[in-house]
């Protein structure tokens, strides 16, 4: 990284022009008649100064894995990157270790091929379940998201690239994302969705955070100086850039003031044709007096200290040639460790010599990911039946024959057929899942020995997902698989398995009875038919919990202002929910979940013991241990939940303040467990400061947020108060 002075130095050289190119992108690669990355596919680039040894440095997508072209013109060889799984099948792994490696491997396909910055983590709070971008966030708890999203920029930074926290604050929707007014109380804002960012800047030091696309209380994140400047750097010390995201906000020059640093990709005005070029606002607003030079200087030198250090400036000769092996490890691994199994009647792990009837398209067009720019570009995608067959496992090949030519078949018709949308991104019409005659159904039911019914969503940026049927409620076919399926081989005495390859919440308390196992395997990326096959057979032993409440009904989700108002197209989003987000509601307000916040099943089960509460002068630290009491090995995820005393704040029934996942524990042994919560953490925000009121706390250490297995006691003497 250059010095202070030398940066100093450079900006002091550099002429008005030159400052204003260095805080706006070169404009969409490869679009609007821009030519492409010297990255192709590559989302944005910088402009260079080569006069002062400044190049020009390239910002890649994203949450899953790097996002560029597999492909180049002219060029024979490929570009692929490893698809990991989705950034909420991450934090079902509640493993900082996992997301570190993870970050590691998707730091090192960044360097190798040629790019600087990464745009991810995601990180937006879950706050209702139909946001099209869930699958790209990590959940609905910020402490959790935090944590998450820190372990990743680590293991991204550890490989000398950048990490971008996204999209900075409260954009928790699709719907109208570039122009909704998000409407939130400073306190849900500071507790919940500000949260995690906090976290993640004072852990892991991103290089940058895109500011969101969404207006906050009437004025856009990215020109909002409260939100990057007060907030983001003077109260957590952030030391990284600002660049917004992409054709974000209406004012150049308000962007610069708030504390904006880069607009991102440039060239504004090529899809909104009312705006002038940006280079040229900023010359004029500084000739004009509109925008002091010192405001320019300042955000030229944010943005040079951190490109400073990027490979791009340090001339490095990437390979293009990453470790996509190890990294395929890598991304089996963390899938392995997010499967969340969520009911087992005594059906799973299956006997390894099972005959296995597989049902559902998903099982060939399995969905490896979200789309738009959270989606990859992989060398392949395992679908379950393929990892089913690569496993060697007893899959009926007559049905599985069946599914491969009807899918073929169905998607040669006009109305199957698979369109781009907006972003180029994949349209998959849902194909009918119920064509199988009730005679075939008992054929298959014989000949087997269970059935493993899969059922597939996909969701993606620019749009929600519905509370209608198809999305988050079955469709009345998918329904009717599933029932005579079940009907049919029970009849038979075999048993059913549910495979859920989805990327956020869908209804299952009208019709999970019906079956005798559900496996939440989310979209795991390219390994995901491997992950699958052996979790079910057990050479995995689920080990993930739900960082994000599956409800009963979507009538019951707490933020039913979603998606704003007027309901037909929305301009306004009040929060009205609050702090109430996620378990935050269902525990406070008794609405039962159909899985709580934090569930999810093993093969093996968990003993908790001997919890010990010590306090510390600034935290209390909490030791506890958990025996492995089933016969398998396994790992637990344990949580610790507090809850406050009624004092003058209302308080969320209980919020997590720590976890833990154990290591791999065999039959029979402990791991003893520690887990420090700094007192700070228990503050809630008054409208002024953070307050931690005085009186008796109740730890609830647990193994899922409504399985709490030790509770104990710790006082705070004196209420304690700290400045935001
Ligand atoms: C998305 C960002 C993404 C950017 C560049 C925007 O539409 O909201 O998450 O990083 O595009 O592709």
């Amino acid at each position: 990284m250059l010095k202070p002075e030398e940066i100093d130095e450079i900006v002091s050289r550099m002429s008005l022009e030159e400052k204003a190119k260095l805080v706006v992108g070169v404009g969409m690669p490869g679009f609007f008649g821009n030519p492409q990355s010297r990255v192709p596919g590559a989302a944005g680039e910088t402009h260079p100064v080569e006069r002062l040894g400044i190049p020009s440095a390239v910002f890649a997508d994203g949450p899953a894995g790097v996002r560029i072209n597999p492909r180049r013109e002219g060029d024979e060889r490929t570009y692929h990157a490893t698809a990991f799984p989705v950034e909420t099948m991450l934090a079902s792994t509640w493993n900082r270790d996992v997301l570190e490696a993870v970050g590691r491997a998707m730091g090192e396909e960044v360097r190798e091929y040629g790019v600087d910055i990464l745009l991810a983590p995601a990180m937006n709070i879950h706050r209702n379940p139909l946001c099209g971008r869930n699958f790209e966030y990590y959940s609905e708890d910020p402490l959790l998201t935090g944590e998450m999203a820190a372990a990743f920029v680590k293991g991204v930074q550890s490989q000398g690239v950048g990490a971008c926290l996204k999209h900075f604050v409260a954009n928790n929707q699709e719907t109208n994302r570039m122009f909704i007014d998000t409407v939130v109380s400073e306190r849900a804002l500071r507790e919940i969705y500000l949260r995690g960012f906090e976290i993640a800047v004072k852990k892991s030091k991103p290089w940058a955070v895109m500011s969101a696309y969404n207006k906050l209380n009437g004025e856009y994140c990215s020109q909002s100086r409260w939100l990057l400047t007060e907030v983001l750097r003077r109260e957590w010390g952030f030391e990284g850039f600002v660049m917004t995201d992409w054709f974000a906000g209406d004012d150049p020059v308000e962007q610069m003031k708030a504390g904006n640093d880069m607009i991102m990709p440039g060239k504004t005005y090529q899809v909104k044709p009312e705006r002038k070029d940006e280079v040229e606002e900023i010359v004029n607003a500084v000739k004009e007096g509109r925008l002091s030079e010192e405001v320019l200087d300042r955000n030229v030198k944010n943005i040079l200290r951190v490109l400073s250090d990027s490979p791009s400036f340090k001339r490095y000769r990437y390979s293009n040639k990453p470790d996509l092996e190890s990294h395929a490890k890598v991304a089996y691994e963390a899938g392995a460790e997010g499967v969340v199994l969520l009911k087992n009647d005594g059906v799973l792990p299956l006997n390894r010599d099972m005959r296995i009837a597989l049902f559902g398209t998903g099982q060939i067009e399995t969905v490896k990911g979200g789309t738009g720019s959270g989606d990859t570009h992989p060398r392949y995608v395992v679908s379950i039946l393929e990892g089913m067959r690569e496993r060697n496992l007893r899959v009926d090949e007559e049905l599985a024959e069946t599914y491969t030519k009807y899918v073929s078949e169905m998607r040669k018709r006009d109305e199957y057929r698979v369109r781009r949308g907006i972003f180029g991104e994949p349209l998959t019409p849902r194909l009918p899942q119920d064509f199988l005659s009730e005679g075939e159904l008992e054929r298959f039911a014989e000949k087997n020995d269970v059935a493993v019914v899969v059922l597939s969503r996909v969701s993606g940026e620019g749009y929600d997902r519905r509370p209608e049927k198809g999305d988050f409620y079955l469709s009345d076919d998918e329904k009717a698989l599933v029932e005579k399926v079940s009907r049919v081989f029970h009849r038979f005495g075999r048993k059913v398995v549910a495979v859920l390859n989805i990327g956020g919440p869908v209804e299952v308390a009208s019709w999970r009875d019906l079956v005798d196992g559900i496996l939440l395997v989310w979209q795991a990326g390219q390994e995901t038919g491997r992950i699958v096959a052996d979790v079910l057979v057990g050479d995995i032993n689920p080990s993930g919990k739900l960082p994000t409440t599956f409800p009963v009904d979507y009538s019951d989700v707490p933020s039913w202002s979603f998606p704003g108002e007027p309901k037909d197209s929305p301009q306004r989003v009040v929060y009205e929910e609050g702090i109430y987000v996620g378990y935050r509601y269902y525990d406070t307000f008794g609405v039962e979940p159909a899985y709580e916040f934090g569930f999810g099943l093993s093969y093996t089960s968990f003993e908790y013991r001997n919890l010990k509460i010590e306090k510390l002068d600034h935290a209390v630290r909490v030791c506890f241990e958990i025996a492995n009491t089933g016969d398998l090995p396994g790992k637990e995820v344990a949580q610790v939940y507090v809850r406050a005393p009624k004092g003058k704040l209302d308080k969320p029934f209980q919020e997590l303040k720590g976890f833990h996942k154990t290591r791999l524990l065999n039959p029979g042994e402990t791991e003893e467990v520690e887990v420090e919560v700094d007192l700070r953490s228990l503050a809630s925000f008054d409208g002024e400061m953070w307050v931690v009121e005085k009186g008796e706390y109740e730890v609830r250490v647990g193994a899922s947020s409504r399985d709490i297995r030790l509770t104990g006691r710790f006082t705070v003497e004196e209420e304690l108060r700290y400045n935001p």
